[in-house]
């Protein structure tokens, strides 16, 4: 292993790392992940070295952000790739800590997210929320970083976590990331992993469906029904899949939108084999940059 990497299991020793990092005014930089790390996640990391002087990243299943009979055991583990891939990022730390170190015997408090965390993903997840909004809050206080990366990829989660940092007056800086994606346009995701081959072809569809309403857009299109209708129908074309829901929404309430504008945010997730998937597009006009996509949904420097 790189030895510029320290991999940090104990909350203390991250802490105290944390404040090594951040003494003499250098900045810190924090992207909290799963692990199972794809190019999605480095990039995050990536950002992360472009916005302060030494970046941490996070690796840890969380079991409280999973429903029963959801993927936590199974989840895909590979902390040992995961440190290989961030070797070249020159990251001072990688906290991994284990369950019991997070969640000692007697753990009950909880962080509550609001009205945000009751829609969509909250609707097919209950509770889920809940458990990221816990970790994400947890992460803070152990690294006390200067600003947090996290990934379009989950947009709500994104919105809930700025919502949090704003109402419970958390100092730490949000920077939320573009989608990367896969050569034939699926957002990267760990839980790739769980499918088959037909499956993971099928996935195709979600994002098609996210063209859809983008080309609708474009078209002059502005009515939200016509462009969940379209979306629907996208997602319909593909047996494999099982949508559930596929709806532009307004990117600060997630209510979904009589009428789109640039910033209206297309949301899709749907079962595809073992696994659920989501992915989103910010709608714009051609030729908008994602960054400038990420302004218009977030309304400043993102
Ligand atoms: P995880 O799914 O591992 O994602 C970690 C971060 O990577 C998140 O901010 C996510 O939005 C981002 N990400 C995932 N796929 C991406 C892609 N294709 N392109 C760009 N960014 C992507 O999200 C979580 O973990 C957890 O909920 C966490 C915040 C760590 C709390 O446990």
């Amino acid at each position: 292993m790189d030895p510029n990497v320290r991999l940090i299991t104990s909350v203390d020793a991250m802490r105290n790392a944390a404040r090594a990092l951040r003494a003499g005014g250098r900045t810190l930089a924090l992207v909290p992940t799963m692990g199972a790390l794809h190019a999605g996640h480095l990039s995050l990391v990536r950002r992360a070295r472009s916005e302060a002087d030494a970046v941490a990243v996070s690796i840890f299943v969380n079991p409280t952000q999973f429903g029963p009979g959801e993927d936590y055991t199974s989840y895909p583990r590979h902390i040992e790739r995961d440190l290989e891939l961030l070797q070249p990022f020159q990251v001072a730390a990688v906290f991994a800590p284990d369950a019991a170190a997070m969640y000692p015997p007697g753990f009950d408090a909880f962080v509550e997210p609001g009205a945000l965390a009751q829609k969509f993903e909250g609707v097919a997840r209950p509770g889920h929320f809940r458990g990221v909004a816990t970790v994400v809050v947890k992460l803070f206080h152990i690294v006390q970083p200067d600003v947090a990366c996290f990934g379009q990829k989950d947009f709500q989660q994104a919105v809930i976590v700025r919502r949090l940092i704003e109402n419970l007056n958390v100092g730490v800086r949000l920077a939320v990331g573009p989608i990367v994606r896969e050569s034939d346009g699926v957002a990267m995701s760990s839980r790739h992993a769980h499918l088959s081959a037909e499956d993971r072809a099928a996935a195709r569809v979600l994002y098609q469906s996210l063209r859809r309403a983008h080309q609708c857009f474009e078209a002059g299109e502005t009515r939200g029904e016509a462009i969940v209708e379209e979306m629907r129908a996208v997602l319909s074309s593909e047996l494999r899949v099982k949508p559930d829901y596929a709806v532009p929404v307004d990117p600060l309430r997630l209510e979904p939108v009589e009428r789109v504008t640039p910033g209206t945010v297309a949301l899709v997730a749907a079962h595809v084999g073992p696994t659920r998937l989501i992915d989103n597009l910010i709608l714009a006009p051609a030729g908008t940059s994602d960054e400038e996509r990420l302004r218009l949904a977030f309304g400043k420097e993102m």
